[in-house]
């Protein structure tokens, strides 16, 4: 399963490549907001930092012929092979398909219902993202639409990929990973709690508690 930085804050995406064997980083409007700088600067420096890895930008435009242009702009600032995120709706569709045609690459966004996946996978979207939480908050469950997302996707033998997003606890992470989904975007907060917990933190220090005891306090297995 890939794991994508869902964050367009430079800083805490270097920290999280150095810990973890992330895949790549999404970015939509709001969190480009959120890094409250020049767009294409800041996307230029997300795209330098981490090579080839996926990069997943996405289009505002109210017409297809602009989010088409815009599509064009981003391949031109970031690289061919950058994910443009279009939403599931009946322009979007029609840009899917026109960017698949070019021979672009399409992560289908904003997908609250299983329907919106199927057409989006029509349109030959390498990606789908299902908001998670965000179905959960309209009091649907996240995870079992997300499960009958993949299950449309394997049925027809569809080539796109699930990409959840919109995660706000680990367990959410966790049930996509153990259907099988292919890909989920993850904030760095929920990214960090996946590893960090009160039961870890006690059980290696009573381990470093005991060596010290046997070997002497600040020595390790590299000293003795
Ligand atoms: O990238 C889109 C998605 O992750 C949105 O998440 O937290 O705004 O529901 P959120």
């Amino acid at each position: 399963m890939k794991i994508l930085i869902d964050d367009a804050n430079i800083e805490s995406i270097k920290e999280l490549y150095a810990v973890y064997p992330v895949d790549g980083v999404t970015t939509n409007p709001t969190i480009l907001k959120k890094a409250g700088r020049p767009p294409y600067e800041v996307l230029k420096e997300i795209r330098a930092f981490i090579g080839y890895n996926d990069l997943h930008v996405q289009v505002v435009g109210d017409t297809p012929d602009i989010m088409l242009q815009e599509a064009a702009r981003i391949h031109k600032e970031l690289g061919s092979y950058t994910f443009i995120k279009v939403p599931t709706t009946p322009e979007g569709l029609q840009v899917m398909r026109a960017i698949k045609n070019a021979g672009g690459r399409v992560t289908a966004t904003a997908i609250y219902t299983p329907m919106q996946l199927f057409w989006a996978a029509k349109a030959g979207a390498d990606y789908a993202a299902p908001y998670v939480n965000r179905i959960d908050n309209l009091s649907g469950n996240g995870i079992a639409s997300v499960q009958t997302m993949q299950d449309i996707l394997e049925n027809h033998g569809f080539m796109t990929k699930i990409l959840g997003a919109s995660f706000k606890n680990v367990q959410q992470v966790q049930a996509l990973a153990a259907y099988g989904c292919a890909a989920a975007t993850v904030s760095p907060d929920v990214l960090h709690q996946m590893l960090k917990n009160d039961s870890v933190t006690l059980a290696v220090q009573a381990f470093v508690d005991d060596f010290h005891s046997l070997a002497g306090e600040g020595r390790s297995m590299a000293d003795i």
